[in-house]
């Protein structure tokens, strides 16, 4: 789990985190998830205090699959426009498996929030960290 200073993590509060766990979970029945049956859901918190969901969609041409973080902030912006920014990210599977974001991700929720909370299955329970934690010196115009 990366180290992260509790002073320098973004303020979610446990309300905003059951949510956020709550919207992500119910997004597990929606995923397409047909060849690797490894369901994803994950719901983001925005500056302007919104929530948006999104679920990983597979294809038959494996490498254009969308991941399930990627699938909610699409969502964010189509809803809020260019200026949403996040505030936090969750991020739950179906089996119970340690996962955090991919690179790809990370690099899309680097955009958007690099202050952001990036809360994720780790082995035995939630694991937290910010996005520039998960993505150093991510790419940036
Ligand atoms: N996946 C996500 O949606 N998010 C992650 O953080 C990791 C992986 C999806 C992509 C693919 O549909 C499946 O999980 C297996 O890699």
């Amino acid at each position: 789990m990366p180290s992260t200073s509790v002073a320098h993590r973004p303020k979610v509060s446990s309300a905003e985190r059951q949510q956020l766990g709550e919207a992500a979970r119910q997004m597990l029945t929606r995923s397409y998830a047909p060849y690797s049956k490894f369901h994803v859901g994950c719901a983001v918190l925005t500056e302007a205090g919104n929530t948006y969901v999104g679920c990983n969609v597979e294809n038959a041409s494996y490498g254009i699959t969308i991941c399930a973080e990627r699938s909610a902030i699409c969502a964010a912006v189509a809803a809020e426009g260019p200026t949403m920014k996040l505030r936090a990210v969750m991020v739950l599977n179906s089996q119970a498996v340690a996962c955090s974001p991919c690179g790809a991700c990370r690099q899309v929720i680097y955009e958007f929030g690099p202050k952001a909370l990036v809360i994720y299955q780790a082995h035995g329970g939630l694991a937290e960290a910010t996005a520039e934690q998960l993505l150093p010196a991510g790419f940036r115009f």
